[in-house]
């Protein structure tokens, strides 16, 4: 498969030329302004991209260019950016490459000369690539997560069966716990990688409107439709659908759903002909499909669960993740490092969590941006004074993660301790002992047989 590259300018007579020039070497995306670029770097994610400066020529205020730039790198840090400048722009140029960009050239564009910088830069694309690759405990964690609890390991070692598989996938999981991050990972490590990832969040629209969002519609199906359109199931052909709160479905399109799941085959609203499509689907959920009894059980079955858990039951990840975000938000600011007091930690430790990864990150955000410290303390995180348990400390939050361990454990086990004894590493008489100064009681591990069973299902492989 060729290398992709996008193309952003809005002149037609330089795409013309580039497209000639490139088009033996790679595979051309091409958008005419900022909208187009962006909604084809999301689906398409190419690892170039050329960028026009000036869209709009004769406006030098114009900062669509530098703006587009920013959103690329936010949303894809990897990609490798050229920006092309009118020759007199020196200083947007500068700033540019200030921005991340990987090079500049400026016009009038010899064309022998600017396949030369795109092909260094798919190759420093490439190698950083592997790089990654090699390495998947990095500092970048796994894809760009971060868990070092036994539970996201495991879900990490699943992530990357259920990849490698292509069944259709429902990630569950409360509200900020990383379903968004957790499908892009199912994508780059399929076979589908290279291939488009389209994503629609089934919350957002109204049911007519979803509809022909997700299987198109043809000219004249309802009023307002002027002209055909291709829905996301078909730019998703030969790659990735995410549907995002899939429990806002409405039943005849669950319906819908489930018969291109059957057969892989759709309809335009409105038309006739039958199209043949190789799409995987990813679904998300916060809610309990089950609950209510309005989702379609033969859709909820077909779709492979990967459940995350919510950050408060996963306690070892919230320092690192902490940690993680202070640094990358250091970096992005290119601000001097801030650590965490002992004390902010501990606090960290005792938080519910209701919003999970993402009101951690807020949060982080928010010290680091208003902070003047350089090392931050329960107070720069927002955690008043008197909220906090006053024998708040780090051997206090140990001891927290400590009960949750043994908890964990107990119920593992279903409350056989020697066995949880022997998974922690300790003796029974100690474990015991634990149990007792944690008060936690043994009967509520000891688990029914109808529970049991709930278990075996979410936990069953492939
Ligand atoms: N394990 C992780 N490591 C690092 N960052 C994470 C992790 N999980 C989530 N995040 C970050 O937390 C934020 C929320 O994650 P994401 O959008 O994937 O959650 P979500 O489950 O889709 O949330 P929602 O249900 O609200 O849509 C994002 O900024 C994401 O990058
Ligand atoms: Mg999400």
């Amino acid at each position: 498969m060729k290398p992709r590259i996008l193309l952003v300018d809005d002149e037609e007579n330089i795409l013309k030329q580039l497209r000639w020039a490139l088009e033996p070497d790679y595979e051309i995306l091409i958008a005419q302004d900022e909208y187009e670029a962006k909604r084809i770097f999301e689906i398409m994610g190419p690892a170039v991209v050329t960028i026009d400066l000036s869209l709009t020529p004769g406006n030098s205020q114009d900062l669509s260019g530098l703006r587009l730039l920013e959103y690329f790198l936010t949303q894809a840090p990897s990609t490798r950016i050229i920006v092309i400048t009118g020759s007199s722009d020196e200083a947007s140029s500068l700033q540019a490459v200030r921005l991340g960009a990987f090079d500049y050239y400026s016009k009038p564009i010899r064309l022998d000369e600017l396949k030369v910088m795109i092909k260094r830069a798919f190759h420093i694309h490439q190698l950083h690539q592997r790089i990654q690759q090699s390495y998947p405990g990095s500092a970048e964690g796994f894809h760009g997560m971060i868990g070092k609890s036994k539970s996201m390991q495991e879900i990490f070692r699943f992530i990357e069966r259920i990849a490698a598989s292509d069944v259709s996938v429902l990630i569950a999981g409360e509200n900020g716990t990383g379903k968004k991050l957790v499908a892009h990972a199912i994508h780059n490590l399929s076979q589908r990688k290279d291939n488009p990832f389209a994503a629609v969040n089934c919350g957002a629209s109204p049911e007519h409107s979803l509809e022909s969002e997700l299987f198109g519609h043809e000219r004249g199906a309802f009023f307002g439709a002027y002209a055909q359109k291709r829905g996301k199931l078909e730019l998703a052909h030969t790659g990735t659908l995410f549907l995002d709160e899939i429990s806002k479905l409405t039943p005849a399109l669950q319906v819908k759903m489930l018969r291109f799941l059957k057969n892989r085959k759709i309809e335009r609203v409105g038309g006739t002909q039958t199209i043949d499509l190789d799409v995987r689907i990813i679904a998300a959920t916060n809610h309990d499909l089950l609950e209510n009894n309005v989702f379609d059980k033969d859709l909820y079955y077909r779709l492979k669960l990967v459940p995350l858990p919510p950050l408060r039951e996963r306690k070892e990840d919230i320092i690192p993740l902490a940690h993680y975000f202070v640094k990358k938000l250091c970096r992005g600011r290119r601000s001097p490092p801030i650590m965490l007091s002992p004390e902010a930690e501990g606090a960290l430790l005792m938080h519910p969590w209701a919003g999970n990864i993402r009101e951690l990150e807020n949060l982080i955000s928010r010290a680091v941006v208003l902070s003047s410290h350089s090392v931050l303390k329960p107070s720069d995180l927002g955690f008043a004074l008197n909220s906090i348990p006053t024998d708040v400390n780090l051997k206090f939050a140990k001891k927290a993660i400590e009960a949750d361990f043994i908890k964990k454990a107990l119920s593992k086990n279903n409350g056989i301790v020697s066995r949880a004894a022997k998974d922690l590493g300790i003796s029974r008489v100690n474990l015991y002992e634990l149990m007792d100064r944690y008060n936690i009681q043994i009967q509520e591990f000891k688990i029914s047989r109808s529970s049991e069973r709930q278990q075996m299902k979410t936990g069953e492989v492939l």
